[in-house]
């Protein structure tokens, strides 16, 4: 019996021990990710706030954001992109996995865990392709109220309006989970 058992467990070490460093690899290089995508947008956006304001900033958020995410996706070979319960732009709409991932964000952050430290990972597919991913949380800072806050002024609630009419990320408060950063990575 006891040959049995160590024998058993033997035949599981080389198993976890893979599957233990396999995540840990692939949430390394998700966090890498994350860190390149929300380093250069806020770099981008403080930039620009400070330079034009944020009307002229809003371009900023329209156009660079998404071209920022797609070269790091490109530097990086996996897709980075942001999500949001209360979303602006409708390519942002989380799918079911997302949606899910950030209600436990906010379960969690009503639990007292800080938004900055909030992430979480899975083995998991899409599209019948074994993938893994992962979400990091992004809060609300002040620099962010100009434009998701609740009280946009004019002329920047206007322009906001225009270019998306079905706007759904307004009302934050600093602090908040304004939405997260979303990795996946195709395992092969
Ligand atoms: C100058 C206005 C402006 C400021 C300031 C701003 N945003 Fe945004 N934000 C936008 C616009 C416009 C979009 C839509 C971008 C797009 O079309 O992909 C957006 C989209 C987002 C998204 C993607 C999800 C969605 O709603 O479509 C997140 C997450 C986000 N912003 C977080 C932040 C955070 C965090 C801050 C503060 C650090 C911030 N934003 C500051 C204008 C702004």
């Amino acid at each position: 019996m006891k040959k049995l058992s160590l024998l058993f467990i033997a035949a599981l070490i080389p198993f976890n021990h893979a599957l233990a460093v396999e995540p840990e690899q692939l949430t390394q290089n998700s966090r890498a990710a994350v860190k390149a995508l929300g380093g250069e947008l806020k770099a981008t956006l403080q930039a620009s706030m400070k330079a034009n304001g944020p009307v002229d900033s809003i371009t900023v958020c329209n156009i660079d954001a998404p071209n920022i995410a797609k070269k790091v996706s490109t530097d990086k070979g996996m897709k980075v992109a942001r999500t949001s319960l209360k979303f602006r732009n409708e390519t942002n709409q989380p799918d079911a996995w997302e949606k899910a991932v950030l209600e436990q964000f906010q379960q969690r952050k009503e639990k007292g865990e800080a938004v900055k430290t909030l992430e979480y990972s899975e083995l998991s597919s899409v599209d019948g392709k074994k993938v893994f991913r992962y979400m990091k949380a992004i809060p609300t800072g002040d620099v962010c109220l100009a434009c998701h806050g609740e009280n946009i002024k004019e002329p920047v609630s206007a322009k906001i309006n225009s270019l998306y009419p079905d706007d759904k990320a307004t009302g934050f408060n600093k602090g908040d989970i304004r939405g997260a950063f979303t990795v996946t990575q195709t395992i092969n």
